[in-house]
């Protein structure tokens, strides 16, 4: 299909119809149909969910989040602190885990990543299915280690955060799944939600009585004094701060869902754009070569901006709202109605990207939105944005690096295998 006639498909189709191929051609080919719909319907409103694609007005709607609200993840989150808007429960809990997150573990976090990377690609022999083996592996033992969920099998951590990943960003409405696809789904979230809770009520009583004892173990691979589920349990909340201990466990549990696919897509990702791009893999070797951390994870952001783990967010908008007031394009957007910031459209807008088509490292860090934007932006953004890059940093500088074949998501939304391979000595 060219680049200029997907609306006039649309405007021809019945109303059924509209939404299925606007969802066909966000799967299949997002970039040339958000660069029409900037420039010729940069709000389209579909029968079933709209698409607002310009940056000004993605950050518009990210930013009012009593208007455009997180609707879509009540159903699928047991009061976890994302499925609230603005409330007192949570700016309270997000401030408190952001505490607890403090930012001076970062290099000590980043020191982890490259241990625990490094000695999964030495014990491979220069043959890896990275998706598995790695891309999941590293943040679940992250997880494990610097979040301290201790006690449970990494596996059992990965399909926890697996399904309920599933369910929460790819089992909506606008998914437009068969019925019984999506039941499975949610079955599945259920039934490993129960799982999880059960891990986190031991884990909680178990801690409490180390913490109390003040007999803490620790792992080799850990080169931090303590991990945050510790710091939770060691710390005296007040009773007006309602962080009581069941709080306090599904903000624990909350730490593994965020963890561990999103990494793992975003790693797969990007090593894989990379990989298909011998220029600008050089390039950033050579950045790592010369020791430039910062340089070096410049060419990751951008290679996610082409590849991120997900093109847009979504909201339910509360009340009518006219987005874009003032412009050609002014839109109401109706209470009840789900609206989606199409953040991968946002980040090609050459209103903030200059020339938005071409790989250019170091761009404004600002501009994207790898880990979302507005009040719910990401809690664990600043441990992403040392684990991301370290992990590509690990795989991309082994000698002769190269991949058998591209990703294959098995027909799921997440990457599922990636075979690598890589000269030894
Ligand atoms: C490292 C561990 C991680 C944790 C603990 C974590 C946790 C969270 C939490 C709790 C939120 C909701 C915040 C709120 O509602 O106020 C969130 C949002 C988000 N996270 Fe993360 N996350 C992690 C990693 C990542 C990674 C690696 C990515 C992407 C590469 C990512 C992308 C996002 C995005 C896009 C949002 C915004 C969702 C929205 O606006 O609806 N996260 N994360």
């Amino acid at each position: 299909m060219s680049t200029s006639n997907y609306l006039e498909q649309y405007d021809a189709a019945s109303d059924t119809e509209k939404s299925v191929l606007a969802r066909r051609w966000i799967d299949t080919e997002p970039l040339p149909f958000f660069k029409e719909l900037r420039q010729k319907r940069p709000i389209l409103v579909t029968p079933k969910f709209t698409l607002v694609t310009r940056f000004d007005d993605v950050r518009e709607v990210l930013s009012m989040p009593k208007v455009f609200t997180v609707e879509p993840y009540v159903s699928k989150m047991a009061d976890y602190l994302m499925m609230h808007d603005d409330d007192a429960l949570h700016t309270r809990e997000k401030s408190l885990m952001q505490c607890m997150l403090n930012r001076d573990d970062l290099p000590a976090v980043r020191e982890m990543v490259a241990n625990v990377s490094k000695e999964i690609l030495d014990n491979a022999n220069g043959n890896v299915e990275l998706v598995n083996s790695y891309c999941r592996m590293v943040p679940a033992t992250l997880v494990r280690e610097y979040f301290g969920l201790t006690g449970a099998k990494r596996r059992d951590l990965i399909e926890w955060s697996y399904w309920n990943q599933v369910d929460t960003f790819h089992n909506q409405p606008f998914d437009l799944l068969p019925p019984e696809k999506s039941q499975y789904i949610i079955d599945k979230h259920n039934e490993t939600s129960k799982e999880l809770g059960k891990f986190i009520v031991e884990l909680i009583a178990r801690r409490t009585l180390q913490v109390k004892a003040e007999e803490l173990t620790f792992s080799t691979l850990v080169r931090l004094d303590d991990d945050i589920v510790t710091r939770m349990l060691r710390t005296d909340y007040p009773k007006q701060l309602d962080f009581d201990i069941k709080r306090l466990g599904l903000n624990a549990g909350g730490l593994l869902i965020g963890a561990i696919e999103t990494t793992a897509q975003a790693v797969a990702q990007i090593v894989q754009y990379l990989i298909d791009r011998p220029e600008w893999l050089a390039k950033a070797k050579l950045a790592a070569q010369q020791n430039s951390a910062a340089e070096f994870d410049g060419y990751v952001w951008e290679a996610l901006r082409f590849v991120p783990i997900t093109p847009y967010l979504f909201r339910t908008t509360a009340s009518d709202y006219a987005a874009a007031k003032g412009t050609d394009h002014e839109t109401v957007l109706r209470a009840g109605t789900h609206v989606l910031p199409v953040t991968l459209s946002a980040m090609f807008d050459e209103r903030a990207f200059e020339s938005p088509d071409e790989f250019i490292p170091q761009r404004n860090w600002y501009n994207y939105f790898h880990f979302g934007f507005g009040s719910h932006e990401c809690l664990g953004r600043y441990v992403g944005r040392e684990m991301i890059p370290e992990m590509v940093h690990q795989v991309l500088t082994r000698e002769g690096i190269k991949a058998k074949s591209p990703i294959d998501y098995k027909a799921g939304p997440f990457p599922e295998q990636y075979e690598l391979s890589w000269t030894t000595q």
